[in-house]
């Protein structure tokens, strides 16, 4: 026994900073920033907290799950900077919505979602749970390198939700991690103590974009290859890709690796940009709302980032 997917939920804030705008702070273009990645658009928080974006994902969750915060026994949220360092941004959801359960934190950058969805299961495979949230929300906005135009135009602000109860629609997961803080870096940007000796560098992401590039389109179809053999499927009963929405360039490149056709590989990369964790979960999100899963299909998750991180499961939909 494990966990279902009863509902989901997504917060992105309002504003909207087109590719036109971004060419108007740094020097770039529509034109470069779409053939090269696929974004025409992205959101910025302005007034919106990333507590208040948490939230607003998390209550939506609820309701499409038909739970109550009451009833919720443990949260988590997977994020790379909450409000604070503590309390955890999870306690903040935990406090704000009203629940009463544990509530903790897990940053695996753009593959948090998938982490924490392996987490869960832990809890669910012991029997400590019947329902699980799980928030995943960056704001990298506040971490952007504005003057750096190779990787300012990437990013975008949100996330979104999951809340899990038990079931057996979790079919495989599988995570990787390869300690690496050459290609992908944000630096904490601090440090208070008179007595450190080394000079704090600013909070502000670094990034060998080829690398990663590189190191994304052979790690993504290898994680999708994992599970869907641990699953004891074929990819050609794959439903659904939602794949990490960082470039539309590494998606296409992973799917021709695979027997998975590319119409099959849920996009919105065009609206959002790269949102770290909140990724895959907003895409999971928007495919269910516009109605394109179904009772019973086959989706492979499939995300990689900062760490580096990889995260890849096979869920089937139950909704
Ligand atoms: N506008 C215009 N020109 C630009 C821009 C820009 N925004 N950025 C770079 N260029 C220029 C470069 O200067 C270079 O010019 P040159 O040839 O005169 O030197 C040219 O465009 C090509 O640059 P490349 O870096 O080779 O561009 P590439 O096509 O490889 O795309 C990119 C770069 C988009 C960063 C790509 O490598 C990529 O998507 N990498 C993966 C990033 C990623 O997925 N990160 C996810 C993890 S993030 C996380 O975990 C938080």
């Amino acid at each position: 026994m494990s966990f279902s997917i009863l509902g989901t939920g997504k917060a992105v804030p309002d504003y909207i900073l087109t590719n036109d705008e971004l060419a108007t702070i740094v020097e770039t273009n529509d034109e470069w920033i779409r053939t090269r990645t696929g974004i025409e658009e992205r959101r910025i928080c302005k007034d919106e907290t990333i507590t208040e974006l948490c939230v607003k994902a998390a209550k939506e969750a609820l309701d499409d799950a038909g739970i109550t915060a009451e009833q919720l026994d443990l949260i988590i949220c997977s994020t790379m900077r909450g409000e604070n360092l503590t309390p955890s941004q999870g306690c903040m959801i935990q406090k704000e919505i009203g629940a009463k359960c544990p509530a903790f934190d897990l940053n695996a950058a753009c593959s948090g979602f998938i982490y924490a969805l392996d987490v869960a299961d832990g809890y669910f495979v012991r029997k400590k749970v019947k329902y699980v949230l799980v928030v995943s929300m960056d704001n990298l906005s506040n971490i952007t390198n504005w003057k750096d135009r190779s990787t300012c135009v990437l990013f975008g602000d949100g996330g979104a939700a999951a809340v899990l109860g038990e079931g057996d629609d979790l079919l495989a997961i599988h995570l990787t991690a390869a300690g690496n803080d050459e290609v992908l870096r944000i630096p904490h940007g601090e440090n208070s103590s008179p007595f450190y000796e080394h000079k704090p560098e600013p909070a502000l992401l670094q990034m060998m974009g080829n690398d990663v590039y590189k190191f994304a389109v052979t790690a993504m179809p290898e994680g999708i290859r994992t599970v869907v053999e641990e699953a004891g499927l074929q990819q050609s009963d794959v439903n659904w890709v939602i794949p990490h929405q960082a470039n539309i360039r590494i998606i296409n490149t992973a799917a021709a690796k695979l027997d998975i056709p590319r119409e099959r590989f849920f996009c919105n990369i065009n609206h959002y940009g790269n949102t770290s964790s909140g990724s895959v979960p907003i895409a999971l999100h928007e495919a269910s709302q516009a109605g394109l899963l179904k009772k019973g299909d086959i989706i492979a998750l499939c995300a990689f980032g900062g760490g580096l991180t990889t995260g890849s499961c096979i869920i089937r939909w139950c909704k």
